[in-house]
């Protein structure tokens, strides 16, 4: 692909590190924007303690001088806070601490003590955890920069948080924009969000948790992104990848794909229209903007489904990995809900893969070189 990144670090460790490659030159940044991206990430009601230890922000590293990116690959560190509890446990070569080992279902803790042969399941979870995702998140960030320098504008906000749901219909995100971040649980609607932040309440007493949906809307997309000629270049296995790569996420739609499958042909695909303003247009969407693996110029829908977080107070059954014994999980600290934290982390996802398709179809090295080919071919479009 276009833009890629690695990342590295541990969740109690010193931190992590992100070495992003691809991004043009000229690109400006403002350490300060992707810092407040950042902290959205750690809000939401339903998060733990650690974040209120952690307060995310970056310390560039390379591929950016004077504000603007060289075209040199962009290293990044996140500094974890917590670290400083942590050091003789996290130490690379101390041997401290108690072990882990009871598993707790629906992480990743039993396959990795299987395939790493670890004798703490503390080496899977320091991995394996969400943590992660604030190096994901400024990724997404910079992603962000060069699309909106594009005029593409990506959203994520909370559909559903266990079984309260918001229907009403989101035409563009751009246009809820402050009522998402007006909501502690970034959902657009203020009934629904005392529902959700009630249903998250109930949840804790109980010592549950509970998972959710989360939407992305990406508007003034171009048409002809992606494409149908070989099956790893679909735009939408792509962004499916994307936010199943996110941890908990267990399922993708696009558009309203679900819906989709009961009824009849009549009933779901979008008519095409035409006139001499619009060109060529809809009057629904619900191919979510992608037909044959390539952008059709509408409005891209996608929706992640998140299970709940699998660390409980509520013990689920497990079994000790050394003794053989049945007993309970482990508990640690823990989210009883993170589907707020997640719909920013799958606007970053998002806006990192439709970035580095825009990379890939415009090209070139400087983001003026982007932004003139881009307008070429918006020109030709006028024409067709
Ligand atoms: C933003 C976010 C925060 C999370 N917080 C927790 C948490 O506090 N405790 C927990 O057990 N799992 C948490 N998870 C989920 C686990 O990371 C995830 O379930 C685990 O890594 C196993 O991966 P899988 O669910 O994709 O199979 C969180 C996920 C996300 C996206």
């Amino acid at each position: 692909m276009s833009l890629r990144w690695m990342d590295g670090g541990e969740s109690h460790g010193k931190g992590l590190t992100v070495i992003i490659d691809g991004i043009p030159a000229g690109l400006k940044i403002n350490p300060e924007r992707i810092n407040t991206y950042l902290q959205k990430r750690q809000k939401g009601y339903g998060r733990g303690g650690r974040m209120s230890i952690e307060k995310d922000v970056v310390d560039i590293r390379g591929g950016i001088r004077r504000g603007e990116t060289t075209g040199s690959p962009v290293v990044i560190f996140i500094e974890n806070r917590d670290w400083i509890n942590w050091k003789e446990k996290m130490d690379p070569f101390k041997v401290s601490g108690e072990r882990l080992t009871k598993p707790r279902p629906g992480h990743a803790d039993l396959p990795g003590y299987l395939k790493y042969n670890r004798r703490d399941l503390r080496d899977v979870l320091e991995r394996s955890s969400a943590r992660q995702t604030a190096t994901r998140t400024a990724v997404g960030a910079i992603a962000r920069e060069i699309l909106e320098k594009l005029g593409v504008y990506v959203t994520g906000f909370v559909r559903q948080i266990g079984k309260i749901g918001f229907s009403g219909e989101v035409k563009s995100g751009k246009a809820i924009g402050e009522k998402i971040e007006k909501s502690i649980v970034r959902c657009p609607d203020e009934e629904t969000t005392k529902l959700m932040c009630e249903e998250i309440e109930r949840a804790k007493q109980e010592g549950d948790t509970l998972g959710g949906v989360i939407e992305v809307i990406c508007e003034n997309v171009v048409p002809g992104l992606g494409t149908y000629v070989q099956w790893d270049r679909r735009l939408d296995a792509h962004l499916a990848f994307s936010l199943m790569s996110i941890q908990a996420i267990k399922a993708v739609e696009i558009g309203s794909g679900i819906e989709n499958a009961s009824k009849r042909g009549s009933e779901v695909h979008d008519e095409i229209f035409y006139s001499r303003d619009k060109g060529y247009f809809r009057k629904t969407n619900r191919a979510g903007g992608i037909e044959g693996g390539t952008s059709n110029g509408e409005n891209i829908v996608l929706r992640a489904y998140m299970k709940p977080i699998p660390t409980l107070r509520k013990r689920l059954h497990s079994v000790d990995v050394e003794s053989k014994k049945e007993e309970f999980a482990f508990f640690e600290r823990s989210d009883v809900c993170a589907v707020p934290s997640a719909s920013v982390i799958c606007e970053a996802a998002v806006s990192i893969e439709l970035a580095s398709f825009y990379l890939e179809k415009f090209g070139g090295d400087t983001m003026d070189e982007l932004r003139e080919n881009l307008y070429h071919y918006n020109e030709y479009l006028k024409r067709k």
